[in-house]
């Protein structure tokens, strides 16, 4: 107990908290806490790659959407030039919000303030009285809109705000090879199947990240009802089996579910699964075919999950995709994004039953979704309490599994799925950065 925060400050104790979670230890109070919250944002956030918009979100020249890195709002538009850029969206004149709609189409941003206006790639281009008022003293091209640095990976673009950042490619370290589960469904990859679902939740983000890292645990209980009814392809009996795979040093990981008997691509039509079988490498069909759920978390708030769901009981169904970014807004306190991810090459049909399968279950108003909330900020509640600023949670679950050797995989990869181990390198992940390591 000695080792972790006390009310004398967080800053002093993350040390502690590092060293505990080597141990299988991690305080209660990291998932609502001002302090942490406000270091998170410097340490965290302002350093690492944070995703941004999937690319086919703005498939047309102008199409813009705003997004957040810590409390920056980002405008993030396809220029006339066809190249995305992400600018801070902020007057460089006095500072006002430039953009004001969440997506649209817009080849210009002009200021309601003083009227400056600029192309939608940042560059200043319109300054009234340029000539009366400023008398040569201004040059436009010092003054466009502060550009935060990007780089995409299959469609997912990122942006960080650390200048000094490794590239995005060595920041996924790895994670590429099961992020293709989700992205390079058909020859070519997935797309976004509308605006995402879009909330405000009383639950802290670091406790979505965690159980989207992997958490196959809570499902037979919080889902229970998807067990029970038989809308769900496993059962408590047979839940554990699968694989929990982690970047070692990197903080991603994923939880990779297997439920015996369940055929190789259940739930994509057949075509897609046999393009499926060429764009992908054998190592990652050999991973896929004995995949049933999929739920991963690119460090620090990026998570996907992918699973068969069936409104009429103990059939496949069609296996979804969603992506989500939990943007953290205070302690305790997220914005959430959801998106439905479906293959390009897949028919309507398909991708009509997929949205219906995603908004069932993990859109807004979804039953997992729903079932998920209800516990997470319930956890959130908690942990902001007093006495919770002494409590500590134990991570010791397969602290002694032995990384399987013969997984076609890259990463730390143990079974059996119910483990902890992804959770403690997100965790030793985010303390590194916590602690300036990073
Ligand atoms: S604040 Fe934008 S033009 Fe003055
Ligand atoms: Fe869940």
């Amino acid at each position: 107990m000695a080792t972790q925060p006390t009310g004398t400050g967080v800053e002093a104790g993350l040390e502690g908290i590092r060293d505990g979670i080597a141990e299988g230890r991690f305080p209660a109070r990291v998932f609502n806490d001002q302090e942490i919250f406000d270091i998170e944002q410097h340490r965290v956030f302002s350093k690492a790659w944070c995703f941004l918009a999937h690319e086919s979100e703005i498939p047309n020249r102008g199409d813009y959407v705003t997004r957040y890195i810590a409390n920056n709002n980002l405008i993030v538009a396809r220029a006339e030039s066809g190249e995305i850029h992400a600018s801070l969206n902020m007057c460089r004149h006095r500072g006002n919000m430039m953009c004001k709609s969440e997506m649209g189409n817009a080849s210009h941003f002009r200021c309601s303030y003083h009227g400056w206006v600029y192309k939608n790639s940042g560059e200043l281009v319109g300054v009234p009285y340029m000539k009366e008022g400023y008398g040569g003293r201004i040059d436009k091209r010092d003054w466009g809109l502060v550009k935060v640095r990007t780089d995409t990976y299959a469609g997912l673009l990122f942006g960080t705000l650390d200048p000094d950042a490794p590239p995005l490619d060595e920041y996924l370290g790895g994670f590429q090879f099961y992020l293709d589960l989700y992205l390079k469904q058909g020859s070519s990859g997935s797309e976004v199947h509308g605006p995402p679902d879009h909330w405000v939740t009383e639950t802290d983000w670091k406790i979505a990240a965690e159980n989207f890292s992997g958490d196959g645990y809570h499902t037979p209980v919080a889902h229970q009802f998807g067990f029970n009814l038989g809308y769900f392809a496993s059962s408590g009996s047979t839940h554990g089996q699968g694989w929990a795979a982690s970047i070692p040093g990197k903080g991603h990981g994923i939880g990779l579910g297997h439920t015996p008997g369940f055929p190789p691509f259940a739930g994509f039509p057949e075509e897609l699964a046999e393009e499926m079988r060429h764009s992908l490498s054998p190592q990652q069909v050999e991973v896929f075919s004995q995949t049933r759920t999929a739920v991963g978390t690119v460090f620090p708030n990026l998570s996907f999950l992918m699973q068969p769901f069936s409104v009429i009981p103990g059939q496949t169904g069609v296996r979804f995709v969603t992506m989500r970014l939990y943007h953290p807004i205070g302690p305790g306190k997220t914005e959430m994004y959801s998106w439905c991810l479906v293959p390009k090459d897949a028919s309507e049909e398909y991708k009509r039953e997929a949205y219906r399968a995603y908004t069932l279950a993990f859109a807004q108003a979804g039953t997992f979704e729903q079932d998920d909330l209800e516990n997470w900020a319930r956890v959130t509640r908690s942990a902001g309490s007093t006495m919770a600023r002494n409590i500590e949670f134990p991570y010791v679950m397969g602290m002694e599994s032995p990384r399987d050797p013969d997984f076609p995989g890259p990463g730390h990869v143990v079974t059996p799925y119910v483990n902890d181990s992804n959770f403690r390198n997100l965790w030793s992940r985010w303390s590194d950065y916590m602690t300036g390591r990073v």
